[in-house]
């Protein structure tokens, strides 16, 4: 095999691989080593997004969704499906063919831009060298190269109070694949992972409790929203229960007794099944050998500067391995940037406009400051904000909850922030964040032509409000 290569990555996930496809784009020699094996033990790139993360969760999400509605929604709209049922085997063997279908077309994307994929484990070594350990094998190898790239990712926070335990405290992992609908499921966090898989197994027909240590509820979002979202889910029957600190979880019977604590004072809770989401962790143990030179911060994460450069010249690090948000789309951007900069090109990521999109129903959607944000740093701000049930697409599709709210500079009238709760946040965020990325004001959306009816509508309409002129809804002058 050829041991020498421009550029070396550790990592084939939404940062390793789309790296891999630029460097190889960019005429750079790239070889991409992984350690990710599917059920069948077969090489599976993509990463935790496609193979446990993002597109998984998303397929349940898509199908437990489309179940709730025949259940519940369709009649409103006077179709009547009777006898709706659940083939849980079914729609976990779909969300398996949308993964597979993904990770094999990394590989042929790997294989067309002649990429050298290696299924194996990296450890970097002094002087740019990774050392291969091929899986299952007893066997290694050195490769070297002229820059390397380390794109190794995350995993699932354990909890000592409530450790993993095959089949009942599970992981993110575990939660796609439950194979029968857990009557009572509990989960202890109350962030991405547990409001987007917890809305998808109480949608399945569980009874879902959240459990969170602090008081705060989605403490990055914007408050406006975050409170409306609680508002929401507590409505749809997630049981949202903060400040529990977790004591303790016992199988007795293949069944869990979770204990906690509030300041109302010690609880138990009969289970079936327990997710545990409170955050993930860098993946760098046995990862650096003691010489190579690369920094960690205290929490672990590869140390790097605002162009993912390590304190090692040519070992760059992106993605949930490195400071930022964890999300799919910050790391693919991060290896483009790294990517450009080795070829000798200029190159930057924007962390000013990050989106942040939460799949649940309504969908919540953010990027730029949040109104909390610009009261600490002491912008003077103005704000629009339109309910989607001013919209008439919205009423058509009955799913009138929520509403976008904007932020803009009060001196300029920039875009500082885009709030929003409601149908197809996900979609709508983007419109926000293009208008922002290209230094748009509230003026400029608000003097755009937004075809009709769509739900874009609501986003001109949040641009109107912020100089107080929306045109569907009457509005208290500003001051
Ligand atoms: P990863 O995707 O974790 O990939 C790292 C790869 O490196 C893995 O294949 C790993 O096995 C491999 N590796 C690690 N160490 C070594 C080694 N020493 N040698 C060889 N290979 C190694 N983000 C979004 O933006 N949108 C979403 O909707 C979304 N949904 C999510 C849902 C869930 C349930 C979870 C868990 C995460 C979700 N995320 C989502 C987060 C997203 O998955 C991550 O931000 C993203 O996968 C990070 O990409 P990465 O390339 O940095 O790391
Ligand atoms: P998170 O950081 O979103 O939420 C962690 C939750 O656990 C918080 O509610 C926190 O208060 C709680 N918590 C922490 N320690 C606790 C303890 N000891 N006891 C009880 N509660 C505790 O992390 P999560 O949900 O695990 O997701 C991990 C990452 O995956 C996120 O950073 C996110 O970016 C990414 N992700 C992104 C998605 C998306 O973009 N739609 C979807 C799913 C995951």
């Amino acid at each position: 095999m050829n041991k020498n290569f421009d550029v070396v990555i550790i990592g084939a996930g939404p940062a390793g691989y789309v790296a891999a496809i630029r460097c190889a784009q960019l005429g750079l020699s790239t070889a991409c080593v992984d350690d990710w094996l599917d059920a069948d033990q077969q090489p599976s790139p993509g990463g935790t997004c496609l193979n446990v993360g993002c597109i998984p969760s998303k397929a349940l999400i898509e199908s437990s969704e489309l179940f709730e509605k025949g259940q519940h929604q369709y009649a409103a709209h006077g179709i009547n499906v009777e006898g709706v049922s659940l083939d849980l085997a079914t729609m976990l063997a779909s969300k398996d063919k949308v993964v597979r279908e993904l990770t094999q077309g990394v590989a042929a994307l790997f294989m067309a831009n002649k990429i050298h994929f290696i299924s194996g484990r990296g450890k970097l070594l002094a002087n740019k060298r990774v050392e291969v350990s091929w899986l299952g094998e007893d066997k290694t190898e050195t490769i070297q190269a002229k820059h390397i790239i380390i794109a190794t990712g995350s995993s699932p926070t354990p909890l000592s109070a409530a450790p993993f335990q095959e089949g009942l405290i599970v992981d993110s992992t575990g939660a796609l694949s439950f194979s029968e609908v857990p009557k009572r499921l509990g989960i202890i966090g109350a962030g991405v992972i547990a409001l987007e898989l917890g809305s998808v197994w109480k949608r399945l027909g569980s009874q879902v409790f959240l459990l969170k240590s602090s008081h705060s509820f989605l403490p990055d979002a914007d408050q406006q929203v975050a409170k409306e979202a609680l508002r929401l889910f507590t409505q749809q029957g997630l049981d949202i229960r903060m400040g529990a600190k977790i004591a303790g979880c016992q199988v007795i019977d293949n069944q869990l007794e979770l204990s906690y604590r509030d300041e109302q004072g010690e609880h138990k809770e009969w289970l079936d099944k327990l997710i545990v989401a409170i955050g993930r962790r860098a993946n760098t143990d046995n990862l650096l050998a003691p010489d190579t030179g690369v920094e960690l911060d205290e929490r672990g994460f590869i140390q790097v500067d605002k162009q993912c450069r390590t304190s090692v010249p040519g070992v760059f690090a992106v993605g949930d391995v490195v400071r930022g948000p964890m999300l799919a789309h910050k790391g693919s951007e991060e290896g483009v940037m790294v990517a450009e900069l080795i070829a000798g090109h200029f190159a930057q990521v924007n962390y000013e406009t990050i989106p942040s999109v939460i799949y649940t129903s309504p969908e919540i959607a953010w990027a730029g400051k949040t109104e909390e944000e610009l009261i600490a740093a002491g912008i003077d701000y103005q704000v629009g904000t339109f309910p989607f049930s001013g919209n008439g697409r919205a009423r058509a599709m009955m799913q009138t909850d929520g509403f976008i709210k904007l932020l803009a500079d009060k001196k300029t009238d920039r875009l500082l922030g885009a709030h929003m709760i409601g149908p197809l946040c996900s979609e709508l965020i983007m419109q926000a964040k293009i208008a922002m990325d290209f230094g748009s004001s509230s003026e400029d959306l608000a003097m755009t032509m937004f075809a009709h009816p769509t739900l874009s509508e609501t986003l001109h309409e949040a641009a109107l409000s912020v100089s107080g002129r929306p045109l569907h809804a009457v509005q208290k002058k500003k001051k």
